[in-house]
């Protein structure tokens, strides 16, 4: 089975760069469907996940090329033929089910299979149907898919009953072609939802409050506009390699990155005794020579995120003392860390709530599982702390998710290797 390889290592040192976020580049290339002019876009990062959302874009008749190796992706939906993606490429990404709003409003009817549950959790969607229907939208559930039929729809006050990031995305993409002025209360604040409002607002669309929990967008009457847009910096991957820098008891810097991204994370890892030093568009840290415990709350965008709980769980295994993690968004987000007692960790998990009793170099290397991304990702960082070879089952995990991960641990000193390809160095022999 393909699987990551990863052995102990001292402490990283180095430089690495961010690539294009993941989170934002996906609904970004949804919202292309509703523009009938080509959309060239900059730092999309070349990740089966974006290739997914690409094949999902092409069997509706969009004209996709990239990402190539530079990030540069180019999307044409000037002829699109069908309206309802199929189930096997929905099933593949939830992330897919953005394609709702777009197609809804620039076709006025869409056919969206509803996406499965996952490890992590159950995945509704009853918040992007509301405010589909706050739009005006008729939507029914036949065979298994969300069905949404609008002739036009209609500016309207939408409320969120809970701050959806992909709700609020889909909300906003179908908004930016309603007719008149519609408001999204409640709206989520992460960077990847500003980030979508910034692409329509290039692509015409105007928009107040972005960032913030109520936005208001004014629809146009369609979206004709040839365009070059560069996608944020991935604030995820790039806290992944700053825990895992600073969890090594090393030192080094992400750069290419807007470090207010990651300030509930960067103001964590002072509490546990890291140096962290912000610059224009990097972060250093440097690890102390103990890590100090500390508790954790994942909450929505400004809180702790969610997605950088599994990484910073692995460094509050290897702190001297008792810590608490709580998962609040994602309560089944939890699966890492039998994994790591599994690896001589010592952690009591219970209803979403992790404790655990640090003890620095308690990490030994075995084979363990991965059941999500993130969760894979804090498998690499406890393979790089621990003493010996790790090897972890869910290599295709980190294809969703992490651009050239082999390539830059190993600017930073580390060793991670994928098993169904030649390790690093090897290749041209
Ligand atoms: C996005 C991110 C994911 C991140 C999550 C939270 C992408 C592709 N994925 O996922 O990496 O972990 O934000 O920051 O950007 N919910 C409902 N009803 C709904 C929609 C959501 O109850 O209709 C709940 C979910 O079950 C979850 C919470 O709301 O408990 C947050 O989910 P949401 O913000 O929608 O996450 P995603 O957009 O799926």
């Amino acid at each position: 089975m393909a699987s990551i390889i990863v052995r102990g290592c001292g402490p990283l040192q180095g430089t690495v760069s961010a690539s294009g976020s993941k989170n934002a580049a996906l609904p970004i290339i949804a919202a292309c469907l509703l523009n009938d002019r080509p959309v060239h876009l900059h730092n999309v990062p070349a990740l089966e996940d974006v290739r997914i959302m690409r094949e999902v874009l092409s069997s509706l008749g969009a004209r996709c090329s990239g990402p190539d190796e530079h990030g540069r992706m180019s999307i044409d939906c000037a002829a699109i033929s069908r309206t309802d993606p199929p189930y096997e490429l929905v099933n593949r990404m939830r992330a897919s089910f953005v394609t709702l709003g777009p197609l809804l409003a620039r076709f006025g009817h869409a056919e969206v299979p509803l996406p499965g549950g996952c490890q992590i959790g159950a995945r509704p969607v009853g918040e992007h149907t509301a405010a589909m229907k706050a739009l005006g939208a008729e939507i029914t559930q036949e065979a298994g898919q969300i069905v949404a039929r609008a002739e036009r729809l209609q500016g309207a006050e939408v409320f969120l009953s809970i701050a959806s990031v992909g709700a609020t995305q889909n909300a906003l993409m179908a908004a930016a072609l309603a007719e008149g002025r519609s408001v999204i209360h409640n709206a989520a604040r992460e960077p990847e939802v500003a980030e979508v409002c910034s692409f329509l607002a290039a692509m015409g669309v105007e928009i107040e409050g972005i960032g913030t929990s109520i936005i208001t967008v004014h629809g146009q009457g369609g979206i004709s506009r040839e365009l070059e847009y560069s996608v944020i910096p991935d604030r995820i991957e790039a806290g992944t390699y700053l825990l895992a820098i600073a969890g090594s008891g090393g030192s080094g810097s992400v750069a290419n990155i807007i470090p207010a991204h990651l300030e509930a994370l960067t103001s964590k890892m002072r509490e546990m005794g890291i140096t962290v030093e912000e610059g224009r568009d990097s972060i250093s840290v440097s690890g102390p020579p103990e890590l100090l415990p500390t508790d954790i709350r994942t909450a929505a965008h400004p809180g702790f995120p969610t997605d950088l709980q599994p990484q910073f769980s692995v460094l509050l295994t290897i702190a001297n003392g008792v810590s608490q993690v709580s998962e609040t968004v994602f309560e089944r987000r939890m699966g890492h860390f039998p994994e790591l007692t599994r690896m001589g960790a010592t952690v009591k998990t219970a209803n979403g709530t992790a404790v655990i009793q640090g003890r620095p170099g308690c990490l030994s290397g075995v084979q363990v599982d991965a059941f999500d991304l993130r969760g894979a990702a804090a498998m690499v960082l406890a393979g790089l702390f621990a003493e010996g070879e790790t090897v972890i089952s869910g290599l295709d995990f980190i294809r969703r998710g992490y651009e050239h991960l082999p390539e830059k641990f190993a600017s930073l000193g580390g060793s991670v290797r994928f098993s169904d390809e030649p390790a690093i160095g090897q290749s041209a022999q």
